[in-house]
């Protein structure tokens, strides 16, 4: 026989959901977790299912399974390695999950050919810790650039546009620096901008204020907390910063070791978290 292969025995995992059927069982679990308002007969924007994700021998996520419904401000909590941005980059599909299912708008997102995860990237949107602009484009094109490469925009709408979410992110004197003159947390001010340009379904943020100096972090969290409170935007935000969770998040989903061990409200969490691992996790950083 051949050298002993170290293959992965497959993961089993129940179909999709049907979206009715999906959406009644999430109505009835949500309302206890959620501040987010939401109405009977509507459907959660992003569904996972039995998610699970390897990277060959080990296991990163464990049948997770967590709604997103539309316009609710989710923030995930969990130490180093739990499989946050894991989880992030799975919705969508920087990583290809192992086994489950991950519906956006009651479409499956496994399994699609590339254009379709084009499609998929213009709807989802995601703001990374290192927030990966162009250094060679000034703030406004890199606004502009995902707007007329992949919307198909006219250089004046997106310029347009560009002005207008520079300026939301308070940054309108700044349109023609480029990254290396601008700080750290003009920079991801810019990301943000570049990406809400784009009016993603979801946004996604992974730990967008971690890789700044602490003087930074404010105004970057100042426009997430904007973006939370007046645009409608769904947001699913990576972050340590715990008095933004406590403040602006509808839900908070605390993970570990691959498995969303609790979510909940808020304050519920952080005042009476059920979970021990939670409780510890929140001790140690609070
Ligand atoms: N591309 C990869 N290849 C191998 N292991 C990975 C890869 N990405 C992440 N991991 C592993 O998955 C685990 C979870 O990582 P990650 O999702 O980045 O956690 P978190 O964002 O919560 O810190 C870690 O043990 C990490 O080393
Ligand atoms: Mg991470």
């Amino acid at each position: 026989m051949c050298a002993k292969k170290n293959r992965e025995a497959k993961i089993e995992v129940p179909a999709a959901l049907d979206a009715d059927e999906a959406a009644r069982i999430a109505f009835a679990s949500d309302r206890e977790l959620t501040y987010h308002d939401f109405a009977e007969g509507e459907h959660p924007i992003v569904r996972i299912e039995h998610l699970n994700k390897s990277f060959d021998q080990t296991k990163v996520l464990r049948d997770v399974n967590l709604n997103v419904w539309p316009g609710e401000v989710v923030v995930v909590l969990g130490p180093s390695g739990s499989g946050k941005s894991t989880m992030l980059r799975c919705i969508n599909l920087l990583e290809r999950p192992t086994a489950g299912h991950i519906l956006i708008e009651d479409q499956e997102i496994t399994g699609k050919s590339t254009t379709d995860v084009n499609n998929l990237r213009r709807d989802v949107g995601m703001v990374f810790q290192s927030f990966n602009l162009f250094p060679h484009l000034t703030a406004k094109q890199n606004v502009m650039i995902g707007q007329t490469k992949v919307l198909k925009k006219s250089k004046a709408e997106a310029d347009a546009e560009a002005t207008k979410q520079l300026d939301a992110v308070g940054l309108a004197d700044r349109a023609d620096f480029k990254p290396p003159q601008l700080s750290g947390g003009q920079q991801q001010r810019v990301a943000i901008a570049r990406a809400v340009a784009m009016h993603p379904n979801v946004l996604l943020f992974d730990e967008p204020t971690s890789a700044l100096d602490p003087e930074l972090v404010r105004g970057v969290l100042d426009v997430m907390r904007d973006l939370a409170e007046n645009s409608g935007m769904t947001m699913i935000v990576v972050t340590h910063e715990m008095g933004f969770a406590r403040d602006v998040a509808d839900r908070v989903v605390f993970m570990e070791g691959g498995v969303v061990v609790e979510q909940g409200k808020p304050d519920r969490v952080f005042d009476h978290p059920e979970n021990p691992r939670t409780a510890e996790f929140l001790g140690s950083i609070g």
